[in-house]
């Protein structure tokens, strides 16, 4: 049965440890780097629409979820949804799988920011505006991989030497310059030429814009931000006090989330207006690219005060990227030193392997595997033709998987073990003011609304619909 009671578990030093921790883990390369671009390829103010409504609705039923299941239990993932019955425990497993798929190619992503973070010292800023500087570099480029191997073993070192309380300091300041840095760039980028226009394109929303591809790349966005169906919000939520406020902490770090993802938008939409010149440009540069394409032409033209603003970007991203990768690794080990019984030890050398090989496969997808196109030639999708493996993993872990481990997770909470169960659970430490928004979320509205959004999904791969 399930004790109440998590026995001699770790908790956090209180609501703002955990909000920090959760916080921390949370604003990545997801805010800063794909939030932007994809509100600027869905049409900048009618995604942000959609995203915060997700955000207040879905996001918010799903993290209650989570973090009141792992406080009731004090178990991880797998432990927590077996605890209720060992049938339920596969739910845990492709949870699980979701950090293995993620943590790879984070890292490719976080390899560019730290060849870019470097190059804004040791190269002038006009040569990293030039607009095939990106495209050379990592396509057919074997550099990449120097630049994710030594992202890779940054993370895994810090892991290995557990110095998570060092980091979450470092990360404090962080943080706070990051906000600072983002207003800044934000003005300016607001008063760059053509910049208002940004602003317009990315705060009014055109609801021509509005199509299922753009709520499902929302939906798949902000499991992604908030770190959401892949069990991390369990375990963080089982070294959550019992007396602590679970509903406002789980509102604050929603704040916190979208907060710097919107900002990241306000600080890189009018500045890629500002050199691209139209919507239809802007959406069509929209990508990866966005941030390592587009804003390196805007601090192009700054001289010196274009290496200096290059690099603080890049390092505050570099710093986001490497706290979350931290956190994404941590849970690696966690799973595998839970599920194969092994010392820390161990299941660190298991799973930096592993994440090594898979993310080295990835990165072969700019290179000798340019070839495959894997969401094209293997599904058909015309709109990804093109892609690579790298978008490839980001498509069943984000479009894929996490929408089923949350449909998953909502019916088992809804019809199984019942909502009653959880709601007590937060009421233990203070009132549930969201309660009713609850229960309708997770047993009728979200599990609806996540079938509809994986069957078109699938139709369209058929070719039996066109989205
Ligand atoms: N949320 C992080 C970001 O926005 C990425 C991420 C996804 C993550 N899952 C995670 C981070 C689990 C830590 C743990 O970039």
């Amino acid at each position: 049965m399930v004790s109440s009671d998590a026995p001699a578990r770790s908790s956090w030093s209180g609501k703002w440890g955990f909000i920090l921790a959760a916080a921390a883990s949370a604003v990545g390369l997801g805010n800063v780097w794909r939030f932007p671009y994809l509100a600027a390829k869905y049409g900048g103010g009618a995604f942000l629409l959609v995203y915060v409504i997700l955000v207040v609705t879905f996001g918010f039923t799903l993290m209650m979820a989570e973090t009141a299941l792992g406080r009731k239990t004090g178990q991880s993932a797998i432990g927590a949804f077996s605890s209720f019955g060992k049938k339920y425990a596969f739910i845990g497993v492709l949870a699980s799988l979701v950090p293995f798929i993620i943590t790879p190619y984070y890292c490719i992503i976080g390899g560019w920011v730290t060849k870019y973070m470097v190059a804004y010292i040791a190269e002038p800023a006009a040569d990293l505006g030039v607009s095939t500087y990106f495209t050379s570099f990592i396509v057919n480029n074997n550099e990449t991989y120097l630049w994710l191997v030594v992202f890779l073993m940054l993370t895994f070192f810090v892991v290995a030497l557990g110095v998570q309380r060092g980091i979450e300091r470092v990360n404090k300041v962080l943080m706070v310059a990051l906000i600072v840095m983002s207003v800044g760039l934000s003005i300016y980028s607001a008063t760059l030429p053509g910049g208002l226009d940004g602003l317009a394109y990315y705060l009014i929303p055109d609801f021509s814009k509005m199509s299922v591809e753009l709520v499902v790349a929302a939906m798949g966005q902000m499991f992604f931000s908030l770190s959401l169906a892949m069990g991390i919000m369990i375990t963080y939520g089982s070294y959550f006090q019992k007396d602590h406020d679970l509903e406002a902490s789980v509102r604050h770090i929603e704040i916190f989330d979208t907060g710097i993802a919107i900002l990241a938008g306000f600080m890189i939409i009018p500045a890629a207006f500002s050199v691209t010149g139209s919507a239809d440009a802007v959406a069509a540069k929209a990508g990866p690219g966005l941030m390592f394409g587009v804003l390196p032409q805007v601090f192009q033209n700054l001289g010196i005060a274009g290496n200096i603003i290059g690099f603080i970007f890049f390092a505050l991203v570099f710093f986001a990227a490497l706290t979350s990768s931290i956190s994404l690794f941590e849970t690696c080990v966690s799973i595998v030193c839970d599920k194969f019984d092994i010392t820390r030890k161990m299941a660190i050398i298991i799973a930096a392997a592993v994440i090594f090989v898979v993310g080295i496969f990835v990165n072969m997808g700019y290179n000798n595997l340019l070839w495959m196109d894997p969401m094209y030639s293997l599904f058909g999708f015309g709109t990804y033709q093109g892609s690579q493996l790298l978008d490839f993993f980001d498509f069943i872990s984000n479009t894929v998987l996490m929408p089923i481990v949350a449909l998953l997770t909502c019916l088992f909470v809804g019809y199984i073990i019942k909502p009653k169960i959880l709601i007590e659970e937060v009421k233990q430490s203070s009132p549930f003011h969201a309660e009713k928004l609850f229960v309708v979320m997770v047993k009728y509205i979200a599990p609806v609304f996540m079938v509809v959004i994986l069957v078109s999904y699938i139709l369209n791969a058929a070719g039996i619909i066109n989205l």
